[in-house]
Order: C-alpha cells, then structure tokens, then sequence
C-alpha cells in the first residue's frame, strides 16, 4: 500500500520521506489555504521532495480552464499529478489530460458511480474522501470496498486513493479492503507506531537492563 501525504507541510513530508514514508503527497486548496505560502512556489518545493505524485488541484470550474489550468500546473515539475473534480467538466477535464499522458487525481468522490465514472474517463487516482462521508453518519469504509469490487470486476488500473483519513483504523481498515493508496495527514500516520504495550514492554525492558549494569557502545 502506497502511503500519500495529505499537507502542504514542507517539514512534515520531508520527515516523513525520509523514513520511506512519503510515496507522494495531496494537497487541495484548503491546505495550500492554510499552509500561508504561494501555490506554485510551495507545490514545486513539495516535488523537489518527494519523487512520487504530488497532487495540485484546478480551481477553475469549466472543463477548458480546468485543462488550461492543468497544463500549467504540470510545467512545475514532472511529478504534478492534476487533482480534478467529481463534476461533469471535471471527467471531461480527466479525459483530455489523462490522453495527453497527464496523471490525475480525481477529487471529491462520494459514490460507487461517481469512482466509475472516473474510471472509465481514464483517471489515474480517485479519491473517495471516507472521513467527510463518516461525519454524515454514512460508512465511508463501504465506499472503498465498493469501488474496490467493481474496479475489480472490469480490470480498471485507476488507483483507489482513499481520503479524508481521520484515524489510524481507517488506514488499517483501508489496508484489508485493498485500497492501493491513503493519503493521511502527518499526525496520523505518526500515531499508527503507538501502542501502549509497546511502551510499557520498553520501560521494563530499560529498568532490568539498568540491573545488569551492561553497556553496548
Ligand atoms: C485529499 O486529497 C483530500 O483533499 C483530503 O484528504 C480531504 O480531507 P478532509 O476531509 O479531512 O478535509
């Protein structure tokens, strides 16, 4: 499973890429938003980083601007992956990129049809954002095996980029449905090294080592 992260954070990601952590990294406009710096300036900072697909968002609404808007973004460097809308100029968008040998990343998924439809539009990633549908109290676990079986069922190679990650169990629960990627923010994929056994198992091994009086260096 490929591990994607979600921010705009140039310290996190490089942390985070240096531990192998960091197979590419999501961005949309509220992160660019909060990250206080220039889109362009800190999308192509984030791509001297990592050398996996950085994803950086259209804004425009219409299908030829969207394109515009995509070739443009692509001259930052060669690893720019154009995040597109789930709307119907966005799909248009996908399609005309995708054949011109443009990676996409298509956005803001919330149903099986919607992740077929990207699909069939020749989407290299759909992200089906799993945390927002959560918090309307539907499964966003449900989604992933969804689209999962039905990418399968017809042979689709569009990656399975799961979103709006919340917490540790969601990238575990992602892992066993067969998502190919989650993009998280930092802190959850730090908390996924915890475990509480962990650390009270470390603080007895240290209290008998100390006994021994042994040192190794
Ligand atoms: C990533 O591509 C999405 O934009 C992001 O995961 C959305 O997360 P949120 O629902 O926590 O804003």
């Amino acid at each position: 499973m490929k591990f994607f992260v979600d921010s705009a954070d140039i310290e996190q990601i490089t942390a985070l890429n240096d531990l192998g952590l960091a197979d590419g990294v999501t961005t949309n406009p509220s992160i660019i938003a909060k990250s206080g710096r220039d889109f362009k300036q800190v999308v192509a900072e984030i791509c001297a980083i990592v050398t996996g697909p950085v994803s950086a968002e259209v804004i425009a609404l219409d299908a030829d601007n969207m394109i515009a808007e995509g070739r443009e973004l692509r001259k930052i460097a060669d690893n720019i992956c154009v995040k597109l809308p789930l709307t119907m100029d966005g799909l248009k968008a996908c399609k005309v990129l995708s054949g011109m040998g443009i990676p996409t990343n298509v956005t803001l998924c919330f149903s099986a049809n919607q992740a077929l439809l990207a699909a069939k539009c020749g989407a290299s990633f759909i992200s089906p954002f799993i945390g927002r549908l959560d918090d309307i109290n539907i499964d966003g676990l449900e989604l992933i095996e969804d689209i999962r079986m039905i990418y399968d069922n017809y042979g689709y190679e569009t990656e399975i980029l799961a979103a709006s990650i919340r917490n540790v169990n969601h990238i575990k629960d992602c892992a066993l449905l067969g998502a190919d990627v989650i993009t998280s923010p930092p802190d959850v994929i730090r908390k996924m090294a915890y475990h509480p056994l962990t650390d009270a198992g470390l603080a007895s091994f240290m209290k008998d080592w100390k006994k021994t009086g042994q040192t190794i260096l």
